[in-house]
């Protein structure tokens, strides 16, 4: 089975929640910019929402990569939303993309919201969760 971990970040939290989770499985987290060059089963993509939104670049990577991309879990942190799931449901299936109905989501850090969001706590439950998903 073969994963990859990807990533969209404005200020750097989607980052270190992908790099947690590549640390965990002992792979290597990558930014949405770099090409799909494989299939992966299983794509954790980390990503969040700015004014209500999934950024462009995160829907433009799905719709590019939706040949390559077996099945989507959605990793998201906001400061407010409780998750971008909603918003990837649809985006997912406008690109023909299966989306997991496993998801992880945590507090963000936003100006003066969320201080120190992911912490050492959401890290841990992030990666808790994606070696549940690997089983
Ligand atoms: C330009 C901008 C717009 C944002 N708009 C929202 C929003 O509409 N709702 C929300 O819950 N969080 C919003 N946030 C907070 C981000 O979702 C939160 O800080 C998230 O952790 C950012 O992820 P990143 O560091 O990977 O870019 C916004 C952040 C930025 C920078």
């Amino acid at each position: 089975m073969n994963i990859e971990i990807r990533y969209y970040t404005q200020t750097g939290n989607s980052k270190k929640i992908a790099d947690a989770i590549a640390n965990e499985l002992g792979l290597q987290a990558r930014s949405i910019e770099e090409p799909m060059t494989e299939k992966a089963d299983i794509l954790f993509l980390c990503n969040s929402v700015y004014w209500a939104g999934v950024d462009k670049h995160v829907k433009q990577f799905i719709k590019k990569n939706a040949g390559n991309i077996g099945e989507i879990v959605n990793v998201s942190t906001a400061a407010l939303i409780e998750s971008s799931y909603g918003q990837m449901k649809s985006v997912a299936k406008d690109a023909g993309v299966r989306l997991s109905d496993k998801e992880f989501h945590c507090r963000g850090s936003f100006m003066a919201l969320h201080a120190g969001h992911p912490n050492a706590a959401d890290f841990a439950a992030a990666c808790k969760f994606a070696k549940g998903v690997c089983g």
